[in-house]
């Protein structure tokens, strides 16, 4: 007799299989992906089973696939993509700054502008430097850290990801991180991070933590718990780094500004780019001044991309005429509506399902709140890995995309039609697979 867990393992193969079938296009290509980049593959979190979409266009806030499937996106490149796919002013300046030609080996027109716009809008940040990625704009805010105190060590919380070399989902963290001594922390425990910090102030650096968790799973910060890092890191002369390369976007000022809680350095990326590759890293005035390469002393810090003009141009046009203060707060006002119609979908039919997150930030979750950190994540893995992909893929079917591991980030062309749709996607599905939705209580 089939147990409901077969039910789900059947289910997971009979989408699979409607999947591959309707995906040729997307199939052939990653066939030939794999034959010079591992797995097909050379950016680990867009790989989903049985193979991810080749997209070959896109606009507005539809993607296309290559083999002529349109799909609401919903995904917003984790966060790059807040100006959607094709913002007339983002190409605009990307096509102007384009005709005056690039790789100019030079400060640009454009830097003084998003950099004076950065400094404008997020608290902490009396002076920035940009770099390729959010991945190197934490690797240069740690190590300027490090030399400010003298110590090696830093401070990271379960669940926490900071870039493709700090990646703490699991206590022993990637393999591949980048070999500073870690001290690792719980998620929103005030007073386990306090206590840690007052343990291990001779040998830490810094406390780098993202003030709502994305990669793992979009998991807010507690008020409480970012006031007990402050305090404690103020106490110990440990330096505090808000890591809001993707929460940046929560508030006109990110959310530093959005809890009050000031950090002394503070690592971007993502959007602030205006959608191409993009990083930077800003705080205290006394502290980034180490990087003024007028001093004798000056800390070297070169990075031929750093400045370069497309994502200058982008990224200044981005901030200053788009993405204003009254852009940001109804945008993300528009995601808690959104976050509220999903969690409610599935209230309404007492499953274990919700949204959380932030703003334009949500988390899809199989279980029940509260999700404090990934330590709440207790249900089977193999279980709750299975709904998301059947989730996934029965919204693919519906039109409409996000992240696999049940993560979305909302764009600026994205429409009230486009969030009900969404919805009515995900009430479909709980409707007809309630049952196997029920493994995950
Ligand atoms: C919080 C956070 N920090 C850093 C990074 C790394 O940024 P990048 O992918 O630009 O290296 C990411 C990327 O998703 C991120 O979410």
């Amino acid at each position: 007799m089939s147990t409901i867990t077969d039910d789900l393992t059947a289910a997971v193969a009979d989408a699979e299989e409607r999947y591959v079938a309707a995906n040729p296009g997307s199939h052939g290509l990653h066939v030939e992906r794999q034959r010079s980049m591992p797995g097909g593959n050379t950016r680990t979190v867009i790989h989903v089973a049985p193979f991810p979409l080749t997209i070959s266009k896109a606009s507005g806030a539809t993607i296309t696939d290559v083999d002529d499937h349109d799909y609401t996106d919903f995904l917003g490149e984790y966060t790059a993509g807040l100006y959607g796919h094709s913002h007339p002013i983002i190409l605009g300046a990307v096509r102007e700054a384009l005709a005056d030609g690039i790789c100019l080996g030079a400060p640009n027109e454009y830097e003084a502008g998003l950099a004076a716009a950065v400094c404008e809008r997020f608290p902490s940040i009396d002076l920035v430097r940009f770099t390729n990625s959010g991945t190197e704009a934490n690797l240069l805010a740690i190590s300027l850290a490090r030399v400010h105190t003298g110590r090696e060590g830093i401070m990271v919380f379960e669940g926490g990801y900071h870039g493709g070399v700090f990646f703490y989902a699991t206590a022993a963290g990637s393999p591949i991180n980048a070999p500073f001594p870690t001290v690792l922390g719980q998620y929103n425990d005030a007073e386990g991070a306090a206590r840690l910090i007052a343990e291990h102030a001779d040998t830490l650096a810094a406390v780098i933590v993202e003030p709502l968790q994305g990669s793992g799973g979009c998991i807010p910060a507690e008020q409480g718990f970012l006031e007990a890092l402050r305090s404690a890191t103020t106490e110990h002369g440990v330096l505090l780094i808000f890591d809001e390369v993707m929460t940046s976007r929560l508030s006109p000022g990110g959310l530093q500004l959005a809890t009050g809680v000031t950090p002394d350095l503070t690592s971007l990326g993502k959007y602030v780019g205006g959608g191409l590759t993009f990083g930077a890293f800003g705080g205290r005035s006394d502290l980034m001044e180490l990087f003024d390469p007028t001093r004798a002393d000056a800390l070297p810090h070169a990075g031929t991309f750093n400045n370069n003009v497309l994502t200058m141009a982008a990224g200044l046009a981005g901030l200053t005429q788009i993405y204003t203060p009254d852009a940001a707060e109804k945008l993300n006002a528009s995601g808690d509506r959104l976050r509220e119609r999903l969690t409610a979908a599935a209230a309404e039919r007492d499953l274990p399902f919700f949204a959380s997150g932030r703003g334009s930030m949500i988390g899809l979750h199989f279980g029940r709140p509260p999700l404090r950190s990934v330590a709440d994540i207790t249900g089977d893995p193999g279980v709750l890995g299975a709904l998301r992909e059947l989730l996934h893929l029965h919204c693919l079917e519906h039109g409409c995309s996000y992240g696999r591991r049940g993560f979305m980030a909302l764009s600026l062309p994205l429409t009230e039609e486009d969030h009900d749709k969404l919805v009515q996607a995900v009430e479909g599905f709980l409707d007809e697979r309630g049952d196997l939705v029920r493994l995950a209580a």
